[in-house]
């Protein structure tokens, strides 16, 4: 549904002023601007006893790598809080982006249910296969999707240094 997704962007976009002019192009701080998803995220679709665990480090990167990324993380979020904790009384979301030496990895997971047998994601021709195909090309990103029955869903978005600097856009 479109209206699951429709309101995020404009809101961080203007509210937060996360986007900065600078002399090398537009840079964004990937660690603050994927909290800001995240929150809203959980503010939007609220689900009681789902607790988020929110590790991040600052990092400037090109708006051609944030803007993917954060569609990726604002998807896999909210799949996560409409579909991994069907039946369950609660569970964790995790969103990691830290970065050492090599660059940066992303990494959005929950503890649930898993993918149905038989489900893939992202589901080619559909929203998430669109936007985790433009990460993969406008970013360089990898991306591993890993999922397993009763064990949750877990997507692992790795950036190298050069591929995410703000000149390198
Ligand atoms: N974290 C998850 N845990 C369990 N099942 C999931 C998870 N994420 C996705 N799924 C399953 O994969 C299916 C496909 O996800 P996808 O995001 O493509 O579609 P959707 O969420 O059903 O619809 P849309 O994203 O268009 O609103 C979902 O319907 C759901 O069954
Ligand atoms: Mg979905």
């Amino acid at each position: 549904m479109a209206g699951d997704h429709a309101p995020l962007y404009g809101h961080a976009c203007q509210h937060s002023g996360f986007l900065e002019a600078s002399d090398s192009g537009q840079s964004v701080d990937l660690g603050i601007y994927l909290s800001q998803i995240a929150s809203a995220v959980m503010q939007a679709h609220a689900v009681e006893g789902v607790r988020l665990n929110l590790k991040v480090d600052t990092w400037p990167v090109s708006i051609n790598v944030a803007m993917p990324a954060g569609l990726v993380v604002n998807e896999v979020l909210t799949n996560a809080l409409k579909h991994a904790f069907v039946g369950r009384s609660g569970g964790t979301i995790t969103l990691h982006s830290l970065v050492d030496g090599e660059g940066c990895q992303v990494l959005v997971m929950d503890d649930g249910i898993g993918l149905p047998p038989g489900t893939t994601w992202p589901t080619s021709g559909r929203l998430g296969a669109l936007i985790v195909e433009s990460l993969r090309k406008n970013a360089g990103a990898t991306v591993a999707v890993t999922t397993s029955a009763g064990r949750g869903l877990r997507v692992a978005i790795q950036f190298a240094r050069a591929d995410a600097a703000p000149e390198a856009a």
